[in-house]
């Protein structure tokens, strides 16, 4: 089947046209890229301009393939997606005072987990995932997998990533304006970090930071579980801002100097050799490379501070110091990786794109998250659209009403 993985980023709409075979297998056919002014920070902030970019990269994808497209992916990114984890135990024995031990079924999962999350809900957010954590039959070992144990009160915890009912409603009009209603969203962080981890890496442990234009994701994978996700509403954009200000210059300048010249460890700067570029506001009087690497290095910094201060927050202080897996294209910088790796004492290298087929091209790092998209879905069934399960809830509302009101 063909499916249109679209990554809404906040400077860059990407798109990749992926065949998924029967064996789950995913296989790049294309790839697509053009910017556009729609959104902020992740977020779309203008959705006049934001259909226009969509239906033009759909255009894109029309012209050089007529093949229908099957299924449709789309990101959801920015400060509005927020995420909380909710625990909650219960009997698994409905009389009172009765100690007897039950055999746990897929029902008293289900009922553990709608439990644990909702006193959390609220009217003005919508889920996105709900991935739980772990189980505890009474006083036993944690467990993934609680069915056919057996025991008196079950206790379970989940995570849940909810975004803005507006946020949702707003790509959902995007997508319905193009005719298209077979389609999923899904967080963006969730899309990179699949790119990029393998199921060892995830049982083993590991961060990834991935640096956007105007955002940085943080996710965490422990136990083979997703724990965290986060989008900081910083990025490499931040860099070529301070650059073009301190260097008296213009934008595209300072973007080249951030690609090309600049390091992010100021200890490889050299301290003498001036870096040389057109469109100075200061005539013949250039920067060192020590001079730009400050620059670059202490916002960097302040950025990676902010990744620190989530995964304490989240109370993951015992797992900082796992291996972590730099990407997204302002990873790209040099010494970001080394900059993060004598910050926080551990082990940083950067990620490479895995278990996809890529007939034997490369694939460059703009192209991780929207990659990463079609594989996410695939990997967790997420392939069914958000409209027919919508539908298929509101069918099951509607049989309980009729249900009910056959009793009364
Ligand atoms: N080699 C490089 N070194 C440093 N930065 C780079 C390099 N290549 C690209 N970048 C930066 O990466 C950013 C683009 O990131 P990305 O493609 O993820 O943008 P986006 O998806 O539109 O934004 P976001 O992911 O924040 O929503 C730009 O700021 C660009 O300058
Ligand atoms: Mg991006």
């Amino acid at each position: 089947m063909y499916i249109l993985g679209i990554d809404f980023g906040s400077r860059y709409i990407k798109a990749a046209l992926t065949i998924v075979d029967d064996d789950n297998k995913v296989t790049i056919v294309e790839t697509f890229s053009q910017t556009h002014k729609a959104s902020r920070k992740g977020t779309i902030t203008d959705l006049v301009k934001a259909k226009e970019a969509f239906k033009s990269i759909l255009e894109k994808v029309r012209i050089k393939f007529d093949e229908e497209i099957d299924f449709y992916l789309i990101t959801i990114s920015g400060e509005g997606v927020t995420t909380f984890t909710g625990t909650t135990k219960i009997p698994l024995w409905k009389q009172e005072n009765e100690e007897r031990r039950v055999k746990i079924t897929k029902a008293h999962v289900n009922e553990v987990i709608k439990t644990a999350k909702s006193s959390y809900i609220t009217d003005n957010k919508v889920e996105l995932h709900s991935i739980p954590q772990e189980y505890t039959i009474d006083d036993q070992q944690p467990t993934q997998n609680p069915i056919d144990m057996s025991g008196v009160k079950l206790r379970g915890s989940v995570y849940v990533i909810q975004a803005e009912k507006t946020q949702k409603e707003n790509l959902a009009n995007i997508l319905s304006d193009c005719g298209i209603d077979n389609y999923r969203i899904i967080y963006s962080p969730l899309a990179t970090s699949e790119a990029v981890l393998d199921e060892d890496d995830k049982e083993t442990g590991m961060i990834m930071i991935a640096i956007g234009d105007q955002t940085t994701e943080l996710v965490i994978y422990h136990g083979g579980i997703l724990r965290m996700a986060k989008v900081i509403p910083f990025g490499s954009y931040n860099i070529t801002k301070d650059l073009k200000i301190l260097l008296k210059t213009d934008n595209n300048t300072a973007n080249f100097i951030k690609k090309n010249n600049a390091t992010a460890f100021e200890e490889d700067a050299d301290s003498e050799k001036e870096i040389e570029f057109e469109n100075s506001g200061v005539q013949n009087k250039f920067p060192t490379e020590a001079y730009v690497a400050k620059i670059v290095a202490s916002r960097l910094k302040e950025v990676y501070d902010f990744v620190i201060h989530e995964i304490y927050k989240g109370s993951y202080q015992r797992i900082i110091h796992s291996p972590v897996m730099l990407t997204g294209p302002g990873g790209k910088l040099k010494g970001a990786d080394k900059l993060f790796s004598q910050m926080n004492n551990s082990k940083t290298t950067n990620g490479k794109i895995c278990g996809v087929n890529l007939k034997g091209k490369e694939l460059n790092e703009e192209m991780f998250t929207v990659v990463g998209l079609v594989k996410y879905a695939v990997n967790h069934d997420l392939i069914i659209s958000e409209h027919d399960e919508n539908e298929e809830s509101k069918g099951l509302l509607f049989k309980m009403k009729r249900f009910f009101a056959d009793i009364f």
